[in-house]
């Protein structure tokens, strides 16, 4: 039986899920999906990562123990799969893992067992108890070595990590240790052996370097008086297993190593190996230790390690909350259709590399690619086929006494040429992807709509329908025309689900071209005279200016819960910032009318008071030449006194949607620059003499 196993890497629970996790679960979910067409028999694995010290610490702070705190991000998770068509209801993954699954207890401690009984290929003991004193990230879970932290500028003080910027914590104790650096050669020789083990070709690199640089042993356990959240250490439980080592073996305890039940239910044997699907700054994690426990074990390597690039923002920085330039779940889900952002995620990132997310691109590529490419291709197919053929799928072929008047119009009269062009696409289609090379594979696909456009906008059949002459080089047209359409629903499933079976049932196909192999699609099957179904647009038209300025001024009040705080967290400060960031490397650029759209008017602070049980905002009545006084709330208190404020001359948003924020609500915001990293505002101000209420131009 043929079967394919595809993992995407499992979530930590101490946080709430953002595009980073989704592009993953949108790129497994197509992959699954592809090889459910092709009848390959498919497990498809996303999860949540449930132990360690950083959910512990993120469940205290919110007042939760460790499984309450993994609860209540896992149901966040499981909404938000569901929102995208993402979990099994949907046809999407098969199992939502989680490292607190008792038969994961189970196969994990089976495969530290079976470690700690094996030799390394050098003949040493794989795990070792020895002693480890480091430097150790709590938000990595890892130890860092000296060029994986920044020194201290005081003496005495810790260093601090350089991702994370944290100040890092010493760490001395009793600890297990895996004899990582007696498995060089053997990973090697992998890597040499099986070019395709690590993918892309730059990635395989950097871990080939990596290992040739040496390996060190790893600590592979915590003291349970320093680490308790997590899988005790089979017959030690004074120690608790390293979390790496517990997430990882998830990939095969899923599927039953270690535990009877999950093995019948769905078979160790039956779809190990798997291919990993992880982002680039795991990489080391999977391409290196994974490989080292597997073989340490004897287990069969995995199939592939995939490693995907980071999105970025349209600038190219690195999305954070501080810089206020993320990429919120649910103001996706709220203006964007799914199929949409799967379809912007593959084709605009090229699988490996980094790419860049903003809505607005997202919406240039639905309203180009999608709404005036594919789905106006449908709908102008369809609505002919419902007007000039009495809704009924036209014979492609044309009579022999037809063919000379039909050759007159310009129409090809030999079917094979367009067929051969979809054809020899649908073969570079499934090759692309074959390859995981999804943005080509899309490219090649919209070559077949750019060429099935120019056809029917070549034989304009709305004039061929007014000629009964030409009945049938009409109904050629439109048959090439919706039979590529059909070609297309099938090929592009895997990445519109959604889409596909809307067009699908459109052209009124029975079944769903889910069940369709795209390598045995075969030109002319779409049958004659078969009736369509109702004609209705798949993607509609999305208005930019008007999604983006719902973006725009709801994006404080979009609230994403912090997946540490208990209540509420507390509004983002309604100042408009313009950040040292942006100052340098600004390549989005607006129209002059984008611009005039925002209206900024000069006002006059009358008042200034803090709000009460909210230590960053201060409420503003501002003077802006209208009959009444703005009222407006702004993040600055910290660095503003009230009553130095009064009288000053400030600029301000005198468009913005009215929001509440603590019980007020603000008329518009205050324009301030910022800088340093905590983001320090200076208000806008002026220093000549201006009216209330001037507008800046
Ligand atoms: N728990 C570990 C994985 C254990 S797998 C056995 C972990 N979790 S994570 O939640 O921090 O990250 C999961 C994935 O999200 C990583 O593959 C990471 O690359 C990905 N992303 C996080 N931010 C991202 C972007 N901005 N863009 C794309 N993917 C990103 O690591």
């Amino acid at each position: 039986m043929n079967t394919f196993y595809v993992t995407t890497p499992i979530y930590y629970a101490n946080s709430l899920p953002h595009l980073g996790h989704l592009y993953t679960m949108i790129v497994g979910d197509t992959i699954a999906r592809a090889k459910r067409q092709r009848a390959i028999e498919t497990y498809f694995l996303t999860g949540t990562d449930e132990h360690g010290i950083n959910i512990e610490r993120a469940a205290e702070k919110a007042g939760r123990t460790p499984k309450e705190q993994s609860d209540y991000v896992v149901s966040y998770y499981k909404k938000m799969t569901s929102e995208f068509s993402l979990d099994t209801e949907h046809g999407g993954y098969d199992i939502f893992m989680r490292t607190t699954e008792p038969f994961h207890y189970e196969g994990v401690s089976e495969l530290w067992r079976r470690i700690s009984k094996s030799k390394t290929p050098k003949g040493n003991d794989a795990i070792y108890k020895g002693h480890y004193e480091g430097w150790f990230c709590a938000a990595c879970a890892e130890y860092k070595t000296e060029d994986e932290y920044q020194k201290p500028k005081n003496e005495g003080d810790p260093p601090t990590c350089l991702i994370h910027d944290t100040p890092l914590d010493r760490v001395s104790e009793e600890s297990y240790f895996f004899r990582l650096s007696d498995y060089d050669e053997a990973l090697l020789s992998v890597l040499e052996s099986r070019p395709d083990f690590v993918r892309p070709e730059s990635r395989r690199n950097e871990v080939v370097s990596f290992v040739r640089g040496g390996l060190q042993d790893l600590s592979v356990s915590r003291l349970k008086t320093s680490v308790s959240w997590g899988v005790p250490v089979p017959g030690d439980p004074a120690h608790t297993m390293y979390v790496w080592f517990d997430a990882l073996t998830n990939y095969i305890t899923a599927i039953g190593f270690g535990n009877e039940e999950r093995q019948k239910a769905v078979g160790f044997e039956k779809f190990w190996p798997a291919m990993h699907l992880v982002g680039k700054d795991i990489l080391r994690f999977h391409a290196v230790y994974w490989p080292s426990f597997l073989l340490a074990a004897g287990i069969e390597l995995p199939r592939a390690i995939v490693a995907h690039g980071m999105w970025l923002d349209p600038n190219g920085r690195k999305m954070s909350k501080t810089l206020g330039n993320t990429i919120e779940l649910d103001v996706l889900q709220k203006h964007f259709s799914i199929d949409s952002i799967r379809y912007f995620c593959l084709r605009e990132m090229v699988f490996g590399q980094d790419g860049r997310f903003g809505y607005e691109a997202l919406i240039d590529r639905a309203n180009s690619d999608l709404a005036s490419g594919w789905g106006n291709l449908s709908s102008r197919t369809l609505t002919m086929i419902a007007r000039y053929c009495d809704s009924r799928i036209p014979s492609g072929l044309i009579p022999e006494d037809k063919l000379l008047l039909a050759k007159r119009t310009g129409v090809d009269t030999d079917e094979t040429t367009v067929a051969g062009f979809i054809e020899h696409a649908r073969d570079q289609f499934v090759q692309h992807f074959e390859k995981l090379a999804f943005s080509k594979a899309l490219e090649t696909a919209w070559s077949v709509v750019a060429r099935v456009d120019k056809m029917i906008t070549d034989a304009k059949p709305w004039d061929l329908a007014k000629d009964e002459n030409q009945k049938q080089t009409l109904g050629v047209v439109l048959y090439r025309a919706s039979e590529t359409l059909r070609w297309l629903s099938v090929m592009l499933y895997p990445v519109m689900p959604e889409a596909s079976r809307a067009i699908w049932k459109q052209l009124g196909l029975d079944g769903s071209p889910a069940q369709v192999d795209p390598t045995q699609l075969k030109w002319g099957e779409l049958k004659e005279g078969a009736t369509i179904g109702e004609v209705q647009p798949v993607f509609p038209r999305l208005d930019k200016t008007k999604i983006m300025a719902e973006i725009n001024s709801g994006t404080a009040e979009t609230t994403v819960p912090s997946a540490v705080a208990p209540g509420p967290s507390e509004p983002s400060a309604p100042v408009v910032h313009a950040t040292q960031a942006d100052a340098v490397g600004v390549t989005s650029f607006i129209e002059i009318d984008d611009f005039a759209k925002v209206d900024l008017r000069v006002g006059q602070v009358l008042s200034a008071e803090r709000v009460p049980k909210a230590d960053k905002l201060l409420l503003l009545k501002i003077d802006v030449g209208e009959e009444q006084p703005r009222q407006i709330l702004a993040g600055i208190a910290q660095y503003y006194e009230p009553e130095k404020l009064i009288g000053r001359k400030v600029v301000i948003v005198a468009n913005l949607n009215p929001r509440k924020l603590r019980g007020f609500e603000s008329q518009g915001m205050v324009v301030a620059a910022s800088y340093g990293e905590e983001g320090r505002p200076v208000i806008a101000t002026f220093t000549e003499d201006v009216p209330n209420g001037a507008r800046l131009k």
